[in-house]
């Protein structure tokens, strides 16, 4: 007899944004005539680079001669765009990256949802509330945890971001195995500076814990002061996997390109007490269960790191920071407190008030999509998030909206 995964009954009953979309379509049913703005989800609005595009167009292009085709290509990623990630990432920063500690996926979604396989299925989890859904779910169905009880699983070990810590989470009390951090950080916009980082650096190598340190927003940081990549943190190699995307990056999310880096130096131990490089165990379950990014993709990835793919992916989130700089001015006028957008795309309003009302408020009376804090954790509770990601025209039909409302 074939048998379920009795984990997945586990699960909350339905993901975040399936439950906003039932929402907004009876919405959009009873109005048909009312335009909806959505800025809830975080997906792009923008067409994507030039320098991107014209990359693409000659992948494409190179598949239709006999002489350039290419058919599988390395599991882990072709050697130019993982050389240009190395340099352009990490190495301009002064961060020790080398191109094979890289792994190109089509999804940072993937990478962190895939990443908990290689571990054992009894170490301790620690997960960020509120949080990016997937690092809970994910664990969830590997089995890590006992049922969900008042929006808390047993077994997950929960760090607190609030106002109270400025969204940063302090060192859990219990020890824990695995660490996940997202910073810029989705839902919050929360940054975390150098002394921070290190914070959680020093804790992963005295505790032989490992941090899944989640950077896919990490293009809008403009604060020169804060660190973009874990790498720039003494130590990191030795207790920390990065998480990046072209997603949020060159508005990728409909084309697909993500990558992980996995340093050399990463140790994992058996139940002997053995050391196991974490980067061979990735490689090994990378190129099991993956057969490489298309050519072209990679190609329009690679050119991002070119002088002209520089110049267009900083125009890029500059004008998506710029929504966000619009989102937070109103609110703050209407006395409501923000975090995030100045250096992140998503803004945490606190709304003094239950999260899904504050969302039913906003869709009935305006028409606007906002992601409830709710959704995120027990945390987000009284907060909403908005995404920069839409036109600028949008944006401010929204917050005309907005005001009239509040
Ligand atoms: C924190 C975080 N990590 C990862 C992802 C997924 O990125 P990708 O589009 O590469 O799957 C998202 C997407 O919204 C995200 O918010």
């Amino acid at each position: 007899m074939i048998r379920v995964n009795e984990h997945y009954s586990k699960l909350k009953a339905s993901y975040l944004f399936a439950d906003i979309a039932k929402r907004v379509a009876a919405w959009s049913q009873a109005n048909p005539e009312k335009k909806l703005i959505r800025m809830g989800i975080g997906d792009v609005t923008e067409p994507l680079p030039p320098a991107c595009i014209a990359a693409f167009h000659a992948g494409v292009d190179e598949l239709a001669r006999r002489e350039t085709f290419k058919g599988y290509g390395p599991e882990q990623g072709y050697a130019f765009l993982r050389e240009a990630i190395a340099q352009g990432d990490f190495q301009s920063r002064g961060a020790k990256v080398d191109p094979d500690e890289i792994f190109v996926s089509d999804s940072s979604k993937c990478d962190v949802g895939n990443i908990q396989e290689i571990f054992a299925n009894d170490i301790r989890v620690a997960i960020p509330d509120p949080v990016y859904p997937v690092y809970v779910d994910s664990n969830v169905m590997a089995g890590r945890t006992g049922a969900s009880e008042n929006d808390r699983y047993a077994g997950l070990v929960y760090l607190e971001s609030t106002h109270a810590n400025g969204y940063v989470p302090a060192l859990p009390t219990a020890p824990v195995d695995l660490i996940y951090l997202c910073f810029p950080n989705n839902p919050t916009g929360a940054t975390a500076t150098h002394a921070q980082l290190k914070v959680w650096v020093d804790y992963a190598r005295a505790n032989k814990a490992l941090i899944v340190f989640d950077a896919a927003y990490v293009a809008y940081l403009r604060d020169p002061q804060l660190p973009q990549s874990i790498y720039e943190i003494a130590g990191a190699r030795e207790c920390a996997i990065e998480f990046r995307s072209f997603s949020k990056t060159a508005g990728f999310t409909g084309v697909r390109c993500a990558f992980i880096v996995v340093p050399k130096d990463l140790k994992v131990w058996d139940a002997a007490g053995r050391e196991q490089s974490v980067h061979a165990l990735w490689n090994r379950r990378h190129s099991t269960k993956f057969n490489g990014v298309s050519y072209p993709v990679q190609k329009a990835a690679a050119a991002v790191y070119t002088p002209d793919g520089q110049t267009q992916v900083r125009a890029l989130t500059d004008f998506y920071l710029g929504n966000a700089k619009l989102v937070r001015a109103e609110f703050a006028r209407r006395g409501l407190a923000c975090v995030g957008g100045e250096n992140s795309p998503y803004i945490w309003v606190e709304v003094k008030r239950d999260s899904w009302e504050f969302f039913d408020t906003l869709l009935n009376q305006a028409g606007v999509v906002c992601t409830p804090g709710a959704g995120f954790g027990r945390c987000g509770q009284g907060y909403v998030r908005f995404s920069a990601f839409n036109s600028r025209a949008n944006v401010e039909e929204a917050l005309g909206r907005i005001a009239t409302l509040l």
